[in-house]
């Protein structure tokens, strides 16, 4: 079985082609890291018209790597949310196009169920996993109970863990996207010099939070000799990034009690999205799992960040079970993965605020 997989959600282009067997015959994203750059963050019309510009190509360029025609597909997988929607649509309308002229189903994917399913692309791991899940539109504690079957056990109330790490690298001087930024500044520096708040830790739960965290490193900066010296940048990244992987430590902690008692057959942590390319935060799962008697399990990093080989491997896993979608499915904003979960308190409302909600 072969699935064209297409991802458009945010300011990612990528197309790629999969089988059931697990092999990865080609994986291709085109960043537009420098069309948003000049702005500090993704503008979604921006997003939307790069994907339309780039879609069709690289969708072409996919099939002559793997050396197949559009008549090999069996499915084709496209992202429908959460998302920008304008960018949603892109990516959802060419494969309702391309599943419609080759007589092929189409899957409508949900994106985050394709950072959730990536770990099964690399390993045959069984379910139920725990997932933490870390990029720049989400970040959530979830049990992954089987395709489609998802019960959320934490969310943010404010920010998404890869926003965190913009907004700060923002504060810093560091430029986007901030997460390598932070963590490349991080390794000259001194983590214990500044003691940053690390929000909800030690309470009952498994949400998150990193408003308050943001604001503590805006003080902060402020509070430094104008411009900031290379050694501020760096102490101030690695107390950063110090918090923030204390506070995810202490949050999976508690997923993980809860996933025992609920799962006691379960043996993996998962950890996907762009945040997990973290290598400290890597570091403190690992270790948190084992001690916990649990592997973890971390995608390699082209499979964490935002690409469409985990839309095509989500496509494979749905029509394998026949779950497949008609040529009406409708592009989603937002898109939760546990629809019954309850809105994270002091959030105001369900799932997270952000383009990625
Ligand atoms: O999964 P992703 O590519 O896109 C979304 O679906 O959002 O995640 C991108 C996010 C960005 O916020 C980026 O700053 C963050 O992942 N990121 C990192 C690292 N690499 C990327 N955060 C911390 N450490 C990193 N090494
Ligand atoms: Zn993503």
């Amino acid at each position: 079985m072969i699935v064209l997989g297409i991802e458009s959600s945010c300011d990612e282009t990528a197309a790629a082609l999969v089988t059931d067997r697990r092999e990865v015959l080609a994986d291709l994203v085109l960043s537009q890291l420098k069309d948003h750059e000049p702005f500090g963050g993704v503008v979604p019309e921006i997003a939307a018209r790069r994907h339309i510009d780039h879609l069709d190509g690289l969708i072409a360029r996919a099939l002559k790597e793997a050396g197949i025609g559009f008549d090999q597909l069996d499915g084709v997988a496209a992202t429908a949310g959460p998302g920008l929607i304008g960018a949603v649509m892109v990516g959802l309308m060419t494969g309702k196009a391309i599943a419609a002229v080759c007589r092929v189903p189409l899957i409508a994917v949900n994106h985050l169920e394709g950072h959730a399913l990536s770990a099964r692309l690399i390993a045959d791991i069984a379910f139920p996993y725990l997932l933490l899940l870390v990029s720049g539109g989400h970040c959530q504690l979830l049990v992954v109970e089987g395709v489609g079957q998802f019960r959320r056990l934490g969310t943010t109330i404010d920010d998404a863990a890869g926003e965190a790490f913009d907004k700060a690298a923002k504060l810093l001087g560091l430029g986007y996207p901030g997460g390598p930024a932070i963590e490349r500044a991080a390794r000259e520096g001194d983590a214990r010099r500044f003691a940053l708040p690390r929000p909800l830790h030690g309470r009952a739960g498994c949400d998150f939070s990193f408003a308050g965290l943001k604001t503590a490193v805006l003080h902060l900066v402020q509070s430094l000799p104008e411009p900031l010296s290379a050694r501020d940048q760096a102490d101030v990244a690695a107390s950063f990034q110090a918090a923030v992987a204390d506070v995810m430590t202490d949050r999976t902690i508690n997923a993980i009690r809860l996933f025992k008692a609920a799962a006691p057959q379960g043996s993996t942590l998962v950890v996907a999205g762009g945040v997990a390319a973290n290598t400290l935060l890597r570091e403190r799962l690992k270790t948190l799992a084992e001690a916990n008697g649990l592997s973890l399990l971390a995608p390699p990093l082209r499979l964490c960040t935002d690409n469409a080989a985990m839309i095509a491997w989500t496509g494979v896993e749905r029509l394998s079970l026949g779950l497949v979608d008609g040529l009406d499915a409708s592009p989603r904003a937002r898109w939760p993965l546990d629809p019954t979960a309850e809105p994270a308190p002091g959030s105001g409302r369900p799932g997270r605020l952000g383009p990625k909600a």
